[in-house]
């Protein structure tokens, strides 16, 4: 349970994972909590000029499930009574506020040794039932759109083998939530809203049922979109408020798909069904706020936005993930659940996997994988020395093992995208040959 306290009530003992000055936004958030060792750390966080510091109060444990009642068929979709959006995207957010990562304090204590081997290892099952999933969504996706049933026993075969790669590693699968080079957006966009939902379902604690029923949901979430007409699916530019309209009726249709499909949880529905309703109630399909939205569906929403931000679409390019989550931090509450926003920026690290970044010594690197205990000191990439000159080959390089170099700052990687693309594949053949 995180609870935010004025930082004078702040006491030795207690474990923060987050630190916020009076701007709103202005914050720190650590990927794991971290211990207050003495008051002099205090003073210094004071001196830093933070006001609140949000505690974690004991071992983090799954949020209740309170499942709206979902008699018969399920609800064919109430009129929010809300002015229309123009776009089946996020309503666009208040400007960026830095997250200011760089004066994130490092933990004193010694961190678990990280068995590098395991990602490696479960990084090579984890990329083939992510093909698996993309085949699995483009037949069901086709399906439904030729007005064929579909199939739940692949489908919980697949997402049966998501779950069970997050549960042996939770980074491998979740490193491959960044692959956007998928031929059709809203196929791999379903993909990615599965791989994320589990991630952040994990990292609550939830049982392998749980994830199981939520990874079916998500990976289904969308799947009403195929009786959209392909017009307004793909059209190159925002809807008009009657193409908005049909748009959103992908929930209705998709919960009444899934309705008739056998073997669907309840627990799965919602997530079809409630995935663009908001934390304060202004979103649709049923107006419903708070709690009242089924967690599954709360997941899936903060998995479903972060998605949609950080790819490359017709009429905008993807936002970098630390700007994307430093945008939906300051909608936490409001679009989103607070404590689930909290948990995304924690379980993909300040800087996920991916992310292109600049180190203290000049030199550009990738993050080839988080470290949970130390955020600020990722396994990295690097790639070019500080005069920018690219080395022959990449360097991997510990950061936690370094004095002296650590991440300054992300940097969008513009015209070296494919360069660090390659870099990635690369480091995934090498390790797996290994
Ligand atoms: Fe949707």
């Amino acid at each position: 349970m995180i609870k935010k306290i004025p930082i004078e009530d702040l006491n030795t003992g207690m474990y923060i994972s987050g630190l916020e000055k009076d701007a709103p936004g202005e914050m720190l958030s650590f990927m794991n909590s971290i211990l207050i060792k003495d008051g002099a750390e205090i003073d210094r966080l004071k001196s830093k000029g933070y006001l609140s510091a949000y505690i974690v109060e004991d071992d983090p444990q799954p949020l209740p499930l309170k499942t709206p009642r979902m008699d018969g068929p399920v609800s064919s979709g109430a009129e929010t009574g809300r002015p229309l959006e123009k776009a089946d995207e996020p309503v666009e957010p208040p400007p960026v506020v830095e997250l200011r990562a760089s004066e994130a304090p490092v933990p004193k204590a010694a961190a678990p040794a990280v068995d590098y081997g395991d990602f490696y290892k479960e990084l090579k099952d984890a990329r083939e039932v992510r093909n698996e999933a993309e085949d699995l969504v483009r037949g069901f996706m086709q399906s439904v759109r030729a007005g064929e049933e579909i199939e739940t026993g692949p489908v919980n075969e697949t997402v049966g083998r998501m779950v069970s790669s997050i549960f042996r590693n939770q980074d491998a699968l979740t490193s491959l939530a960044r692959l956007k080079s998928f031929d059709d957006y809203t196929f791999a966009h379903s993909v990615n809203v599965c791989i994320l939902s589990l991630t952040l379902g994990r990292h609550m604690g939830l049982s392998e049922t749980a994830l199981h029923n939520l990874g079916v949901g998500a990976i289904l979430h969308d799947i009403g979109k195929m009786l959209v007409p392909e017009t307004i699916l793909k059209k190159p530019g925002a809807l008009s408020d009657a193409e908005f309209r049909e748009m959103k009726r992908h929930t209705e249709l998709g919960g009444d798909i899934l309705c008739r499909t056998k073997d669907i949880t309840d627990e799965s529905r919602h997530v079809t069904l409630h995935h663009h309703e908001k934390f304060d109630g202004s979103g649709y399909q049923d107006s419903l706020s708070g709690n009242g939205i089924h967690l599954f569906a709360r997941i899936a929403s903060v998995a479903d936005v972060y998605d949609a931000m950080t790819s490359n679409r017709v009429y905008q390019k993807g936002m970098l993930p630390e700007v994307a989550l430093k945008k939906m931090y300051l909608m936490r509450g409001t679009h989103f659940d607070s404590e689930l926003v909290e948990r995304l920026i924690r379980s993909l690290g300040i800087y996920p996997i991916g992310s292109f970044v600049e180190l203290s010594t000049g030199e550009l690197a990738v993050v080839r994988m988080p470290n949970h205990e130390h955020p600020l000191q990722p396994r990295v990439l690097i790639f070019s020395s500080r005069d920018k000159a690219p080395y022959e080959k990449p360097l991997e390089v510990d950061l936690k093992g370094e004095i002296g170099r650590w991440i300054i700052a992300a940097r969008d990687p513009g015209p070296q995208k494919p360069v660090i693309d390659r870099i990635m594949a690369e480091a995934e053949g090498l390790s797996l040959a290994s």
